[in-house]
């Protein structure tokens, strides 16, 4: 039996009129992380949210700002994401220029650091910088929008990220984004995740179902 993985809310499924009190909601129903989708409309084809806002959301929440990063060139945004209060920062290689040192200066600012790997983009790009992450992100869907379908072939991936952790010892959070739903959550946990972010699948229903929602990814 596998331990239940932590969900991260994707809060791009959320009420945008109404964030601060939708993480508090999310908060109370037994989420684990907040889930920032940060896009650029330049890396991927749309626009959300910068630094201020997640800067804004801070005081509404304990739990720790896990934001994904999909904006290109990502290094100038770093230090103002984590003033801002984020506490995981994943990036994707091609939004680059160098992730080693992306990677590293995550690290140096006290955060902890992710690497996201969007679904054609191989697991080899973790080979070498094994050291530098906490957190491996594998997208199960293109990154720009919420609410597409969650693609299978990405399960093996998550398979062979799995063995590459185990055997390099790396306790790195392995998360998975995209479609996830109480439907697929199981065989995402099956395969070594350890973390599910859901924007569709947990704030669907409103503030009331969150709670059952959440219970549902963690297969309980
Ligand atoms: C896509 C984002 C995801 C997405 C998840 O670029 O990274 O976090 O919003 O939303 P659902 O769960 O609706 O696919
Ligand atoms: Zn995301």
């Amino acid at each position: 039996m596998s331990a239940a993985p932590l969900i991260c809310p994707s809060i791009l499924a959320s009420d945008f009129a109404a964030l601060g009190a939708e993480v508090k909601a999310i908060t109370e129903a037994g989420a684990d992380f907040v889930h920032i989708d940060v896009m650029d409309g330049h890396f991927v084809p749309n626009i959300t949210i910068g630094p201020d806002v997640v800067k804004a959301l801070r005081p509404h929440t304990d739990l720790p700002f896990d934001c994904h990063l999909m904006i290109s060139p990502v290094d100038a945004f770093l230090d103002a994401f984590r003033a801002a209060g984020a506490d995981l920062i994943s990036v994707h290689p091609e939004a680059g220029p160098h992730l080693h040192r992306t990677l590293k200066y995550i690290r140096q600012l006290g955060a902890r650091a992710g690497v996201v790997l969007n679904p054609a983009t191989s697991v080899d790009v973790l080979d070498y910088v094994m050291d530098d992450i906490d957190l491996v992100l594998v997208m199960s869907v293109n990154p720009g929008f919420g609410g597409q379908s969650f693609i299978d072939t990405q399960l093996r991936k998550i398979e062979v990220i799995r063995k590459k952790l185990d055997a390099a010892e790396n306790p790195a959070i392995l998360q998975v984004d995209g479609g996830v739903n109480a439907q697929n959550a199981g065989l995402c946990v099956s395969a070594g995740a350890t973390a599910l972010v859901a924007g569709t699948a947990v704030f669907k229903g409103g503030p009331s179902a969150y709670a059952a929602n959440i219970k549902a990814l963690k297969g309980l």
